[in-house]
């Protein structure tokens, strides 16, 4: 049995975590592979919406094993948060295992992410402030602390040693804070996380895939946001693509079996950094209000504009997506022409891929398609839809050269289509 990959192919929140959750009642085990409570996964059902930051959104299906895998890091005081809300619901919740291997975010590395934004002034990458670049430089620099070292003798030492590091490192950004208050919390919500399983996940997972289990990693940002491939330096800190799964939960890659690779069908981006189809006209408008568009873990206003197809046949090969999901449709209801950003024109020349420099210069091309004004969100059935949005489909699958297996019309599990 090979493990399945799901993860966002544009700038985050595609609608990843709504599609988790449809899809967990096909599987055994469904695990995060990268990224922390910089993610924000929403899911609807029974009338009430759930927003996971840490926690894999296969959590509400009993006889499911939700793992947080070692690519993963993790603060404490967020993933109390988390759990507290999830024991308020009085719904059963699935089994949870964590990986003795992920990274924890200190206290401090929030403070040095606020410190190291403030420093670049209007170069900010616009982070979710969570601590998430920080803590992975710690991790790449040898000097992270792990889920599993919280029970070990040495883990207090370990702890101050890294604070002093980090208490220069605020020096030399001249930050102020206040940390007794913080560092209270975060011990204090140690003891939620001790309660948990922590394992050795990659063999938990070598013996799933070895046992015919069935594992859906959950990708978390987007591939334009992945630290090599995005637009850096406008970018998370983590490998989002499909390779991360394979380095964040242990997966050989040839035991990664489909790739579904999500998008809306619009793009959206929150933070700073290049959006080449990003609209500034009432049409954007349209999309930001209709689409709700504001960020589910910031509440931060995201930018909207059209499809972009060059960027997302990138995110495909680089992921080697093998069915794709297009999310909210029904936002494009009572547009007359939809525009899908084809090429771009750079120095007055016409290109259909990204180029390494000069992303804030490129000048969208645009083909138009034909709009449908009726409302998608209560269609009980995809046949029913107007040909203009099947015409919309069939051009896209043509174009991306890759079947779409899933088509979302609204925030609730039911309003979802499979094709
Ligand atoms: P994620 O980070 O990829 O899981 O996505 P987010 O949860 O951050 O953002 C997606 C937002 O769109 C959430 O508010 C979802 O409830 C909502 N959503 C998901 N699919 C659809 C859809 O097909 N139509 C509409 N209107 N909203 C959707
Ligand atoms: P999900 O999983 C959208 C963006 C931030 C910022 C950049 C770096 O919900 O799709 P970071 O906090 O990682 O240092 O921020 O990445 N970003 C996201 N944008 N969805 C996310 O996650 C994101 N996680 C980070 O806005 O531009
Ligand atoms: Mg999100």
């Amino acid at each position: 049995m090979k493990a399945d990959v799901l993860l966002g192919l544009q700038w985050g929140d595609e609608g990843k975590g709504k599609i988790v959750d449809v899809l967990t009642s096909k599987y055994d085990i469904i695990a995060r592979f990268q990224g922390g409570p910089n993610a924000g996964h929403t899911l609807e059902f029974d009338g009430i919406k759930h927003v996971l930051h840490t926690i894999p959104s296969g959590i509400f299906h009993k006889g499911v094993v939700n793992l947080i895998g070692n690519g993963v890091v993790i603060d404490p005081v967020i993933f109390q948060k988390e759990i507290f809300g999830l024991e308020k619901l009085n719904h059963t919740i699935s089994e949870l295992l964590i990986s003795k291997k992920a990274h924890l975010i200190l206290p401090t590395h929030k403070l040095i992410d606020a410190a190291s934004e403030r420093a670049k002034g209007k170069e900010k990458i616009g982070s979710t402030l969570k601590g998430i670049g920080p803590t992975y430089m710690d991790k790449t620099g040898r000097n992270g602390i792990r889920v599993g070292d919280i029970s070990s003798s040495k883990f207090k030492e370990k702890y101050e040693k890294l604070k002093r590091k980090h208490l220069q490192i605020l020096d030399f950004y001249d930050f102020d804070y206040k940390l007794e208050e913080l560092e209270k919390e975060w011990f204090h919500s140690l003891e939620t996380l001790r309660k948990f399983n922590h394992i050795e996940s990659e063999h938990y997972i070598h013996n799933a895939i070895k046992n015919g289990k069935k594992i859906l990693a959950e990708g978390a940002q987007g591939t334009l946001l992945d630290i090599d491939f995005g637009s850096y330096p406008f970018v998370t800190s983590s490998n989002t693509i499909t390779a991360g799964a394979c380095t964040g939960l242990g997966i050989a890659p040839n035991n990664i079996g489909e790739v579904f690779g999500i998008f809306k069908a619009y793009c959206t981006r929150v933070g700073s950094g290049p959006f080449p189809s990003e609209l500034f006209n009432e049409t954007g408008e349209r999309l930001a209000k209709i689409g709700n568009e504001f960020g589910s873990t910031t509440g931060r206003a995201r930018r909207c504009g059209w499809i972009d197809i060059p960027a997302l046949k990138y995110a495909i090969n680089i992921n080697g997506v093998t069915q794709l999901m297009m999310m909210k449709a029904d936002v494009l209801s009572g547009i007359k022409k939809i525009k899908a950003c084809t090429h771009y024109e750079l120095d007055g020349k016409k290109i259909d891929y990204l180029p390494f420099e000069d992303n804030d210069k490129l000048i969208p091309i645009y083909k138009d398609l034909d709009g449908w004004e009726e409302d998608l969100m209560n269609l009980d059935n995809l046949s029913k839809a107007p040909e203009t949005v099947h015409k919309y489909i069939s051009w896209l699958e043509q174009t991306l050269e890759v079947p779409i297996s899933i088509v979302s019309v609204g925030p609730d599990r039911k309003q979802t289509f499979f094709r």
